[in-house]
């Protein structure tokens, strides 16, 4: 019976590990947990989402509160077309988070980091631009193109000194987005070097409808890229994601000819992700009627989460002065237009709740909007349960080596602490 460990990930003469560990914005894929990966041998995932305040998090600086002292007057205005980023400090939160995590990069592995296209920014040309750059800059050894179809993501790049040495792969969630792809960026002369296909049960956002997500499946679409990858000769990797929960998932779709796969869920209750303790322990606590796919993300797209979310109904003034990363190239964002109807609908009340739409930046920020794998529910068997009825957090390493060791479906718990 095969194991994970049987097959690698060919990148030139590069051999890796067949295991990457999805980004998880913002800072759930830490630079810790991507190290791991990297170190025993697989590709792990910083994320670029909001990193201006990772940043101020992490390295001390002051991005946020400077922008909100720019943009402090606006507050009150529910038109944000004024409140713009400064380009320079996107520039150097990405060169910080980046080269500070590849300085401690260790082990034969990958450190990718993975960039949303939908993080629109209010300008979204120039920010993506500089985010792109900013971390081939610092030294990344690969982008993953994330939500969105990033059909102008390459020529931002093209003249960059590192084009064509960096791994550039994208993530689509059908055959029609990647031949779109494909075909807008082939004047560019630079194939892809990776295309994760990700499936309906993932986390995070779904590129899929909110009316009809549950009709696809990731088997199905990654049958459709593998066959298309046959009939074009096109040597690019495939790496499936949503829903890979155990170690013979995975070797399932690397026999059948996936190079790779993608998976996050089952790190989401590791020790070395960003999620505070109280927030995994509701991952690992979560049933399956606890989780649901609704419509509450400002990107439009649907999103996975536990129902529990504080982020769910949660009516706070929309935080764009101090963050605006969903706002449009118009300055618009749905969760403004939504919070407007409800206070207008209750004159005088200090407190409102907003049910359609969700402050994504803030709650993402402070993790509050708890999105999460559709297999969460079964985190619980992946480790012990405590004298105090709390669960084991478990190593990365614990989790990683799982994946590439284990046969027969089983999930091996850790050692008791
Ligand atoms: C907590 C969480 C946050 C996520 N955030 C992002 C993100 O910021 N960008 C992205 O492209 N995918 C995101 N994803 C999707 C993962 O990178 C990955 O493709 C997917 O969840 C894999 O499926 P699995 O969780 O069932 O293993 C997220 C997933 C989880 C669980």
């Amino acid at each position: 019976m095969k194991r994970v460990d049987d097959f690698r990930l060919r990148f030139g003469k590069r051999e890796i590990v067949p295991i990457m560990i999805g980004g998880m914005g913002v800072d759930i894929s830490t630079a810790e947990l991507a190290l791991e990966a990297a170190r025993l041998g697989g590709i792990g995932h910083i994320s670029d989402a909001m990193l201006p305040t990772v940043s101020d998090r992490l390295y001390d600086t002051g991005f946020v509160k400077e922008k909100l002292q720019q943009y402090k007057f606006n507050i009150d205005n529910s038109d944000k077309s004024a409140v713009k980023f400064d380009l320079g400090h996107i520039a150097e939160s990405t060169r910080l988070h980046v080269s500070k995590t590849m300085e401690a990069k260790r082990g034969e592995g990958m450190v990718f980091i993975n960039c949303m296209e939908k993080l629109t920014m209010n300008a979204p040309r120039e920010t993506l631009t500089v985010r792109l750059r900013s971390a081939m800059d610092a030294g990344i050894d690969g982008i993953t193109l994330a939500a969105g179809l990033h059909l102008g993501s390459f020529a931002m790049i093209e003249d960059h000194p590192r084009f064509r040495d960096v791994k550039l792969g994208i993530i689509v969630s059908s055959l029609r987005a990647l031949q779109l792809f494909l075909r807008k960026n082939a004047r560019t002369n630079r194939l892809p070097d990776f295309v994760v296909v990700e499936g309906p049960l993932a986390g995070g956002h779904l590129g899929f409808g909110m009316e009809d997500w549950m009709k696809y499946d990731l088997r199905t679409i990654t049958n459709e890229v593998l066959q298309y990858m046959r009939d074009e000769k096109l040597d690019i990797p495939v790496i499936p994601a949503g829903g890979i929960f155990t170690g013979s998932d995975a070797v399932s779709y690397l026999e059948e000819g996936s190079a790779a796969v993608q998976v996050a869920t089952r790190f989401t209750v590791a020790d070395e992700c960003g999620l505070p303790k109280d927030v995994q322990q509701e991952y690992f606590k979560a049933s399956e009627d606890d989780i649901e796919v609704n419509g509450i993300s400002p990107t439009g797209y649907p999103m996975r989460m536990l129902k529990a979310s504080p982020a769910i109904g949660s009516g706070i003034r929309p935080g764009c002065e101090s963050y605006g990363y969903i706002l449009d190239s118009n300055g618009r964002c749905s969760y403004i237009d939504s919070y407007n109807r409800e206070v207008a609908a209750h004159p005088g009340e200090k407190k409102i709740q907003v049910f359609d739409k969700t402050c994504l930046c803030t709650h993402m920020r402070n993790f509050k909007l708890w999105t999460c794998g559709h297999y969460t529910y079964k985190l619980k068997d992946t480790s012990n349960k405590l004298a105090d009825g709390s669960y084991q957090v478990l190593s990365a390493e614990h989790i990683f080596r799982d994946y590439q060791f284990s046969t027969d479906n089983q999930v091996a718990l850790p050692e008791k602490a």
